[in-house]
């Protein structure tokens, strides 16, 4: 050491089952269950399956390994987050730590629009229950429904998002409660007790599902095996277009929560020889189970039973929050003991939900912590009045379109500009056969030669491939919003923006504040 940089004790895991289910949470969230069937349909069915899996091994799973690789490298240096992450893995290149600010500012973005949509999905377990909407059923208005209870517009059912700000902030306080705890005794406990009630949940519902048999008299001709097919048949003339292969990659980036800078914070609390490889692998696989098997068998599928082919084909062009929020309910009404399988079904949503959320705001949280020296409290404190001033911004600008904003770049482009940062400092400036040493310590799965070409040349060129052909097709209309045409929206699509800029430049301002405190030490030949 050169500087005042001392390690200092941190949290830590309190078991090895804790980290994976930790990370299983993280990486099982909505984007499983919501985005997962929906992005599938549209993306060909079963073709959709092949860059899916692609993706799955050659980027996925791979930078999985990697983030958990440096994360826990970080945590032996006393850093849990990308600045000081990207510092040590460089040998003390003096950009290297402002790179990181993208792993505290992607997480702390989704969670603005995530943690209030887990309040809906918590609001409306209870809604199933106690049969809140059945008028708005009957009526065929769910997305009447719906639109009251966010705000997007006043109406009968709802009078104002009120019902959905006082839920959003129940939600709100268990997060922080469960981070407020720390990593053993709050983030770990949650994902003991929420990753089984999850799978039981998901197991009970697509029991269900699949044993509806032909439930609806004005769909004789649709049983499950239909409504399989309907999800799960190839279209493989969607292959050839270069757009299914990127929403493919994008899924892959959201569910896995990879390149967003949670697993990394996760993993910073390992001790020096736990075990990654296999660990790794275990929570992909649980989310790859939970997403395919679960999600791909619950929602659309249901859909596709009462509703045929073409009522499931409109339902998957309207997207995911039209399925899960407005749909699904309509289908638990014809349902046998619909009520409770609604309240399995949200409650299930919930459960992925603050799994996840917590893991987004962990990311900041140990950046604060350890770079700015920072209390439990007052970092937690600052990044809640945060998280509240912008959640409160979504929740009133809903309807013209900020949550897609933030979502599309928080959710969509940048974690896979993420990826490629992570793997390339990885793989040229920790250097390949440093990297895949440091991988394996303490590994209980030796992983094959053949991974290191695909680490230093695959992933990233399948990455830069992606990035650049989004560059091409779709960075200018986006850029310029050519597809908005209402100028109220113009102009909040651009404060939304705005604020996303100011983000980043405050996060590197606190990145140039640490290192006035030394946090980032020049580093001696062999020290990294
Ligand atoms: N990985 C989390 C999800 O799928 C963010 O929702």
């Amino acid at each position: 050491m050169t500087e005042s940089h001392q390690p200092k004790a941190r949290d830590q895991w309190g078991s090895r089952i804790g980290i994976i289910l930790a990370v299983a949470g993280s990486a099982v969230g909505l984007g499983n269950f919501l985005r997962f069937p929906v992005r599938a349909a549209a993306g060909g069915g079963g073709a959709f399956m092949v860059p899916y899996l692609i993706a799955l091994l050659l980027l996925g799973i791979p930078l999985a390994w990697v983030e958990w690789t440096i994360g826990r490298y970080g945590g032996q240096h006393a850093h849990g987050s990308g600045p000081g992450v990207y510092h040590r893995l460089t040998g003390g290149r003096p950009w290297a730590k402002y790179l990181g600010v993208i792993t505290i500012f992607i997480p702390l973005i989704i969670n603005f629009y995530y943690i209030f949509i887990e309040g809906w999905t918590l609001a409306f377990s209870i809604f199933s229950l106690n049969g809140t909407w059945d008028k708005a059923i009957a009526a065929g208005e769910m997305d009447k429904f719906l639109n009251g209870f966010i705000g997007a517009e006043s109406n009968a059912y709802f009078d104002g998002p009120w019902i959905a700000i006082t839920i959003f902030l129940l939600v709100f306080v268990l997060n922080y409660y469960v981070l407020f705890r720390g990593i053993q005794k709050g983030i770990e406990k949650l994902a003991k007790i929420g990753m089984p009630i999850l799978l039981i949940c998901g197991i009970v519902l697509v029991v269900r599902v699949l044993t509806l048999g032909t439930p609806n008299p004005a769909q004789p001709d649709w049983n499950v095996g239909n409504a399989l097919g309907f999800m799960w048949n190839a279209d493989w003339s969607r292959l050839s277009d270069a757009r299914v292969w990127i929403e493919a990659a994008g899924q892959i980036f959201f569910t896995l929560s990879v390149g967003m800078g949670a697993i990394m914070a996760y993993a910073s609390y390992l001790k020096k020889k736990d075990d990654v490889v296999l660990s790794s692998l275990t929570a992909c696989s649980a989310n790859s189970f939970a997403e395919v098997i679960l999600g791909g068998s619950i929602s659309l599928v249901a859909a596709a039973i009462f509703f045929g082919a073409a009522g499931a084909s409109q339902i998957a062009t309207q997207g995911s929050f039209s399925l899960g929020f407005i749909t699904m309910p309509y289908v638990f009404a014809q349902m046998g003991a619909g009520g409770i399988m609604g309240f399995l079904w949200f409650f299930l949503l919930f459960i992925a939900g603050i799994t996840s959320s917590v893991s987004l705001i962990q990311p900041l949280l140990t950046f604060l912590k350890d770079e700015l020296d920072w209390s439990h409290r007052k970092s937690m404190a600052v990044i809640g009045a945060i998280n509240l001033l912008f959640t409160g911004f979504v929740v009133f600008t809903i309807g013209y379109g900020t949550l897609d904003e933030m979502d599309f770049w928080a959710g969509s482009v940048l974690p896979v500009v993420s990826g490629l940062i992570m793997i390339v400092l990885f793989s040229y400036f920790m250097g390949i056969d440093r990297g895949f040493k440091e991988m394996h310590k303490g590994a209980e799965l030796h992983l094959p030669r053949f991974y290191k070409p695909i680490l230093k040349y695959v992933t990233p060129a399948y990455l830069l491939f992606l990035l650049g052909f989004w560059a091409i097709q779709d960075w200018w209309p986006t850029a310029t919003m050519q597809n908005v045409t209402d100028p109220k929206q113009f102009l909040i699509i651009g404060v939304t923006r705005s604020i996303m800029l100011a983000f980043i430049v405050f996060l590197i301002y606190l990145i140039y504040r640490a290192d006035r405190r030394h946090k980032f030490p020049k580093l001696m030949r062999g020290e990294e």
